[in-house]
């Protein structure tokens, strides 16, 4: 109770101080009353040229100071922003990305998610300070949805998200136009925590790199605990984890989510959620009816991924049982944001079917692949197939226009969320039980002990590509693969 009174005055402050003008804004007290209501802000959208459907965009990574949460912060960003600015192109446009780097160390760009060429997509390219490179690819017709992007030079990868070289990527196609969805208030949310010290990127630490990175301030479009003031009363949110390491667990207060995309686009048709695990690299898209007033905040509900404690360490007179000490990473629900319903809502009425997803033919697998992941946690290594990763060593060669099946056997005690490049896949069965709807995916999440198989058609593309472990500091120590992918 106490707390609603706070945040009625805390909103009027904040309108007086809008009156007031920015100047107003340096005063302590003030500034107080700001952070509190941090309006939701959306990430700009990336310029483009456009004739006809050539589309030409530019990127630059560069060290920027940003104000996050009231406070200066030393980060890495695209183009000046965190998140960096939206990739929005169209199936079928032909795109050409220039990408600059302008740090001080190498980087790259990978398009997540997106079924374009591995020699485009090049997981290996490094690029200088100071040099460009020049993406060029296709989207194709079909792959419309919600995708992002970020560096993937192998041992930066960790250090670079967590300084906050992340951003989303939306293709549109002509199913948006439909009125269930073209009618509904669209917002991307990326989801980012940030780890800082001294407004600073916090140095990796050992239990940084055993557990993946989690930073306490966990913002949505860069804004801590934002609100957002919806103007229809459809939400159609397009959520990304572009997290280095945490998981999200999301609810909304009194409304179910009506999942409508995964990672590689539209589902059959929606499938109501109470909450909605996104593992690293995932991201969903959900229709949310507000069907009455008020504010409804959007929480991140406790999950155990399986890491390790450090508080359980200290006890600890041998080493042998540090196996079963796991916890969660947060123990109560935290909110993530708020969301105010607009006076008198009439949500639109749900789209009864989307687009329908090809029903792969497994008896057509001509291959099944197995890949064990395990780990040494105290020396924070991570292996597939009891292997590092060697860019020079070939894991799998596949064959163009073949289906393959992977078999993804998780033997360590933490969660490991699976990715693989350039070639969506479809989860076919979890411990033997097959998934309740058919999806394109990038992403699946291995809890421990999981077997999930996944089929992955090896369509239009040969080159060399990555799978790996998505917590990127598992990536960046070694939990990555290879495949070619031959005429
Ligand atoms: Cu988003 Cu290879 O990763
Ligand atoms: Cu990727
Ligand atoms: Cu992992």
């Amino acid at each position: 109770m106490k707390n609603s009174s706070a945040t009625k005055t805390i909103t009027i402050n904040r309108r007086e101080l809008l009156a007031l003008g920015g100047a107003a804004l340096g005063s302590p007290v003030l500034s107080r009353a700001f952070t509190q209501t941090n309006p939701f802000p959306q990430a700009p959208s990336l310029e483009v040229t456009r004739q006809g459907n050539v589309v030409e965009a530019t990127l630059t990574s560069a060290p920027a100071n940003l104000n996050i949460n009231g406070k200066n912060a030393q980060l890495m960003t695209y183009n000046s922003s965190l998140p960096g600015s939206v990739l929005r192109v169209h199936e079928g446009d032909t795109v050409r990305l220039t990408y600059t780097n302008n740090l001080k160390e190498v980087s790259n760009l990978h398009l997540h998610g997106l079924h374009i060429s591995p020699k485009v997509d090049q997981p290996m390219l490094e690029v200088k300070n100071a040099e460009s490179h020049v993406y060029g690819f296709e989207l194709p017709k079909g792959s419309s949805g919600t995708y992002w992007y970020h560096p993937h030079v192998h041992g930066n990868v960790a250090t670079q998200m967590a300084a906050g070289l992340v951003g989303a990527m939306i293709v549109s196609g002509p199913l948006d136009a439909m009125p269930e969805l073209r009618d509904a208030e669209e917002q991307v949310l990326v989801l980012k925590d940030l780890a800082l010290v001294d407004g600073k990127p916090k140095e990796h630490d050992m239990m940084d790199w055993m557990n993946g990175q989690e930073g306490s301030l966990m913002l949505v479009n860069g804004a801590f605990k934002p609100t957002l003031r919806a103007a229809k009363a459809t939400l159609r949110l397009r959520i990304i984890n572009a997290s280095n390491a945490r998981y999200y667990n999301l609810k909304l207060e009194s409304h179910p989510f009506y999942l409508i995309a995964t990672d590689g686009g539209f589902i059959e048709k929606p499938v109501a959620l109470e909450s909605l695990l996104l593992a690293p690299g995932e991201r969903a898209e959900v229709l949310v009816q507000l069907t009455s007033e008020g504010r409804f905040k959007l929480q991140n509900l406790p999950y155990n991924r399986g890491i390790m404690k450090m508080g359980g360490m200290s006890g600890m007179g041998n080493m042998s049982g540090m196996g079963g000490m796991t916890g969660s990473s947060e123990t109560q629900p935290t909110t993530l944001m708020t969301v105010i319903a607009p006076s008198n809502p009439k949500p639109l009425a749900l789209p009864s079917s989307l687009l329908p997803v090809e029903k792969l033919d497994l008896s057509r697998t001509v291959v099944t692949r197995r890949i064990e992941f395990s780990e040494q946690m105290m020396q924070a290594k991570f292996y597939l197939n009891q292997k590092s990763f060697d860019p020079n060593r070939v894991d799998f060669q596949g064959k163009l226009g073949t289906l393959e099946i992977w078999e993804l056997h998780n033997k360590s005690d933490m969660d490991h969320p699976f990715h693989l490049h350039s070639y969506p896949f479809q989860v076919i069965d979890r411990n033997g039980k097959p998934e309740p709807y058919r999806a394109w995916k990038d992403v699946v999440n291995l809890k421990k002990n999981d077997l999930v198989r996944i089929a992955v058609p090896l369509r239009d593309f040969t080159g060399m590509t990555v799978y790996h472990c998505h917590v990127v500091e598992h990536e960046d120590r070694g939990m990555m693969g290879t495949l070619q992918v031959n005429d």
